[in-house]
């Protein structure tokens, strides 16, 4: 059980009341792209520290920082070489404690993220596993080459399973002849959860977090540490070599025992710290296992299944799909319904890997950006769950629209461009597929000012800032009652004012139609309704399949007053249904 560090002051679950992180709004801080404090055009924490007034003015309860840790950044720090430590291209721990304390002395919270799937093969666990004679041999995944193979042969590797970001899974180690799992890049070798000797290194790490005043975690690929008993060849799609080792690896058998096993070593229900599970390929099924709260593991997850929907089936992510808004709302419903008397959602459009939401699920064209921009903030917050807030989606800000290859950074984008053009795929249908997808679209600078460089930093950015920042920044934005800014703003107050955002049952409206996002919340007796076009051109509601809202109060609404059965492009109202109200029921 957890032991308080000494001479420090311990966790502050006493600003954590039961269920706490359900009434709240986080927003995701990816650092090297917030606010450069020094000049070298890399993100830093005295510049996020710098923000913490404007994060008060969104109104936002909580902070999710991306990795900060000591990192070769192989995957901008998502490779972790020292999991007790700040990287200095980021700060020191001491700026680290005066983020938390400036954002405790705020009432705002921290979160962490926790990347335990794998270790950076610099962090000194890794480096010892390479012995084969070491302790720390069974740390990570080491196999010999497959039967009747020499090591580094052609088709060598002991399984045929392909990494997330190209090429094999498995990355030869010359000084033993035994190939090691990576499931990301091979920088990122994948821990052993099955020796409790590294699960207690982790609880120990994340303990010594929490003493230092962090109040929760966001868990990197969770659904991936507990690995298969069976490692074998899995199927081979088109257009490559590999077969994909999430399909082998996600929700593994032991997924579940590992999480409440943390959960009890490290306290996470009991000191109410909040938790979200990062797990792609998380079914409703998976996601009601990990956070039924009876079952002491996770408070809520990161589905991918809506941000694959604009995907091929069976494809990369890169291979596009058209996306329809009643697959979209089918989908969020699906998992409304799913948890909603078990368990939690996590709510979600943009982060660090996904494109922008408004150039992605809205319209970034110049006449459309703000309406709908606002009208899927909307959306989001109207669901049951807890919101999740990306830097940036608060202003509307859009995907990049590179076009040269050699723009991009990400190594999931660079590698992707290498492997498909030498599989023979069109080079015009590999851009658009990261014009439309690519990481670098999320990690563009913040746009905090119409100055030079957007006010990121007074240097030359690590990643173009882009070039809309003279009409889309923080302080127009700020500046204009009518901005997204000021949208995302009450949104997060009218969960404040109305509970019934944050607790009441969840029904969609109109699940077939093709322009129009409709659902009501329901709590005793206040019903809110939301009513959403969803597209580029008017609309008119079907009046009989919604509650009579002829005398409803709009609380909250992207256009001025209307007529009630005309939406205009994007056009999105809330409306509260008082107990007054005769509430018809909708057409079924
Ligand atoms: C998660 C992170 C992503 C990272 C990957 C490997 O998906 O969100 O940015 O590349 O895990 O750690
Ligand atoms: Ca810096």
């Amino acid at each position: 059980m957890h032991q308080a560090t000494a001479g420090r002051p311990t966790h502050n679950s006493a600003d954590r009341p039961e269920g706490w992180w359900k009434s709240s709004v986080v927003y995701q801080i990816y650092p090297r792209s917030f606010a450069d404090s020094n000049g070298d055009g890399i993100g830093d924490i005295p510049g996020i520290t710098a923000k913490v007034g404007y994060l008060h003015r969104l109104g936002i309860d909580v902070v999710w920082l991306s990795p900060v840790y000591r990192s070769p950044m192989d995957d901008n720090g998502y490779d972790i070489s020292d999991y007790q430590d700040v990287d200095p291209l980021f700060g020191t721990i001491a700026e680290l404690d005066e983020l938390i304390a400036e954002l405790h002395s705020r009432g705002m919270k921290l979160v962490m993220d926790l990347v335990v799937n794998h270790t950076s093969d610099e962090h000194p666990w890794f480096i010892e596993s390479r012995d084969a004679a070491s302790p720390k041999r069974n740390w990570y995944w080491w196999l010999p080459p497959r039967d009747g193979f020499e090591p580094g042969g052609e088709g060598a590797e002991p399984t045929n399973w392909g990494s997330a970001f190209s090429g094999s899974a498995w990355k030869l180690d010359e000084a033993s002849g035994e190939y090691f799992l990576h499931m990301f890049s091979p920088k990122q070798p994948d821990l052993n959860w099955e020796n409790p000797d590294v699960r207690h290194a982790v609880y120990e790490m994340m303990n010594w977090w929490v003493d230092r005043g962090v109040d929760g975690f966001r868990m990197d690929v969770i659904n991936l540490i507990s690995k298969p008993t069976w490692i074998g060849d899995g199927p081979v799609g088109p257009d490559t070599k590999y077969s994909s080792c999430f399909a082998a690896i996600e929700n593994g058998h032991r997924l579940n025992e590992f999480l409440a096993e943390m959960n009890a070593a490290v306290g996470l229900s009991e000191r109410r710290l909040i938790t979200v599970g990062e797990m792609p390929g998380s079914t409703i099924e998976s996601a009601r296992a990990v956070t039924d709260p009876a079952n002491r593991e996770l408070d809520m997850v990161f589905t991918f299944e809506h941000v694959g929907l604009d995907a091929r089936p069976g494809g990369s992510k890169f291979d596009l799909h058209p996306l329809t808004l009643p697959a979209l709302k089918q989908n969020l419903n699906a998992w409304q319904v799913g948890l909603a008397d078990v368990g939690w959602n996590s709510l979600y459009w943009d982060n660090h890997d996904q494109p922008r939401a408004v150039s992605r699920f809205g319209d970034d064209s110049p006449e459309h950006r703000i309406n709908s921009a606002k009208t899927l903030a909307t959306v989001q917050h109207m669901h049951r769950g807890t919101p999740y807030v990306y830097q940036g989606e608060e202003l509307g800000m859009t995907n990049t629209y590179f076009t040269h290859v050699d723009q991009y950074q990400d190594i999931e984008s660079v590698n992707y461009h290498a492997d498909a053009i030498s599989l023979g795929l069109e080079a015009e249908t590999v851009m658009a597929g990261l014009a439309a997808k690519s990481r670098d679209n999320a990690r563009t600078p913040m746009q905090w000012d119409d100055s030079l460089q957007a006010g990121f930093t007074d240097g030359i950015p690590w990643l173009p800032v882009n070039p809309n920042y003279v009409t889309i920044n923080a302080a127009a934005a700020e500046a204009d009652p009518n901005s997204v800014f000021h949208h995302f703003r009450r949104l997060i107050e009218l969960r404040r004012t109305h509970p019934v955002l944050v607790e009441g049952r969840f029904k969609l409206l109109l699940p077939d139609h093709e322009q129009i996002w409709a659902v009501t919340r329901t709590l005793g007796d206040q019903v809110l309704v939301m009513v959403a076009n969803c597209s580029s051109e008017p609309t008119m509601m079907p009046l009989a399949a919604v509650p009579d809202l002829a005398e409803a109060q709009i609380l909250l609404a992207t256009h001025g007053p209307a007529t009630l059965e005309r939406l205009e492009p994007w056009e999105s109202r809330i409306y509260l249904l008082d107990s007054g109200n005769d509430l018809a029921q909708p057409a079924p």
